[in-house]
């Protein structure tokens, strides 16, 4: 039996409202002297880039041609750049997509590997520089994770490299930020917090993973420090996701969505994500529905198939959320309806006959159905699918 377990976070964070003005001193402080900048034509309109460009003492570069759900012929373009101009900081602004592509650019860059060979569990090969993210929407936790969803272009299928060298450096969070993020993706990045610290407090403990030659697992299973972020995650998203989404210039509001969010990414990226992700992934490929939407639909049924295996840890997810014990689950659903999320997969476009074969599809994301703490199989998640439909 595994007797021990690793945590894992970003060396620094900072955190609260006008923390991009620091972005100067952050770059200096890793020995800055070419900054590489990753974001896109929203942000650039939005005056980021200029606000960043004014604090930075730097020589700067920018990339402003990201991309929702970037593709490895995307990564490739942005890494010939930064070959060209050789930065020794990568500052991404924006949301996973940029993170995530700046992710991979650096990976792709220091290894000189291709972007689809980085793709799956610990294909990156070492340490991938000088990584600032700074996120513009409160949800993947990308900031902090070590996770990059990647596009890639000869399958046409949305791939997570896993690697503890994707984490950045620093993650500077400014709830600043987020209050330009439209409804929708508040509404849809929230509820992809929501599930990535339940995934994680529901994720089968590390004693029951099995131990390999490296000692480095993907995802570490439930332990002690993965709680915490899990539990500070569900109780500032119980406050605060609601009037993120309905008062988008409530600071407050975003400041505890865009904590919970990290924290999010934390929780996940140390103990894991399991049957609900399994079940967005092919959801959102299918139907080109966002991550958050496939989540959304997921978490509750995931939740309930859960009951008999993690019923004292649903119960207290129930307390964090301010309801009674047996509540948690009506509590996400209601969650989910008052933030107008898409609530079943039929809202989505989904047909009754294609449950069969997206239950397949996750049911072959063997690492996410090693993190169950119930024994799980293919006729399980249809029936997770047709009870969500
Ligand atoms: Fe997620």
């Amino acid at each position: 039996m595994r007797t021990t377990w690793s945590s894992y976070s970003n060396p620094r964070l900072v955190f609260g409202p006008g923390a991009l003005n620091q972005v100067g001193q952050v770059v200096s402080r890793l020995g800055g002297a070419r900054t590489l900048l990753i974001t896109d034509p929203i942000m650039e309109g939005l005056g980021v880039v200029e606000r960043v460009a004014s604090v930075l003492k730097t020589e700067l570069k920018v990339y402003a041609k990201g991309e929702i759900e970037p593709s490895t012929d995307a990564v490739s373009r942005c890494a010939a750049l930064a070959r060209e101009f050789n930065p020794d900081v990568t500052v991404a602004i924006g949301g996973g997509s940029n993170m995530d592509l700046a992710k991979l650019t650096c990976a792709t860059v220091s290894s000189g590997k291709e972007p689809a060979s980085m793709l799956g569990f610990d294909a990156v090969p070492g340490p991938i520089g000088n990584l600032v993210c700074i996120p513009t929407t409160a949800g993947t936790g990308s900031e902090a994770s070590h996770s990059a969803v990647i596009c890639n272009s000869d399958t046409g299928m949305k791939v997570a490299a896993l690697s503890h060298y994707l984490r950045p450096q620093v993650a500077i969070v400014d709830p600043e930020l987020t209050l330009s993020c439209p409804k929708k993706l508040t509404a849809d990045s929230g509820i992809d917090a929501l599930s990535h610290a339940i995934e994680g407090y529901l994720a089968t403990d590390f004693s029951t993973l099995e131990t390999n030659d490296s000692g480095i697992l993907a995802y570490e299973g439930n332990h002690p420090i993965g709680d915490l972020y899990s539990e500070k995650c569900i109780r500032l998203i119980s406050e605060h996701f609601l009037k993120a989404v309905h008062e988008p210039s409530n600071i407050e509001a975003r400041s505890g969505m865009a904590l919970a969010a990290t924290l999010g990414g934390l929780a996940f990226s140390n103990c894991g994500v399991a049957l609900v992700h399994a079940l967005a992934y092919p959801i959102g490929n299918r139907y080109k529905s966002s991550h958050g939407a496939g989540n959304g639909i997921a978490l509750p049924e995931v939740m309930r198939f859960l009951k008999g295996s993690r019923a004292e840890r649903l119960a207290r997810i129930g307390a964090l959320l301010g309801v009674d014990a047996d509540a948690a689950i009506e509590e996400v659903i209601r969650l989910r309806k008052e933030a107008d999320l898409p609530e079943r997969i039929a809202d989505v476009g989904g047909r009754r006959e294609d449950l069969p074969e997206l239950a397949a599809t996750a049911f072959k994301l063997e690492p996410l159905m090693a993190l169950s703490p119930a024994k799980v199989d293919e006729q399980d998640l249809l029936a997770i699918l047709e009870a969500s439909f």
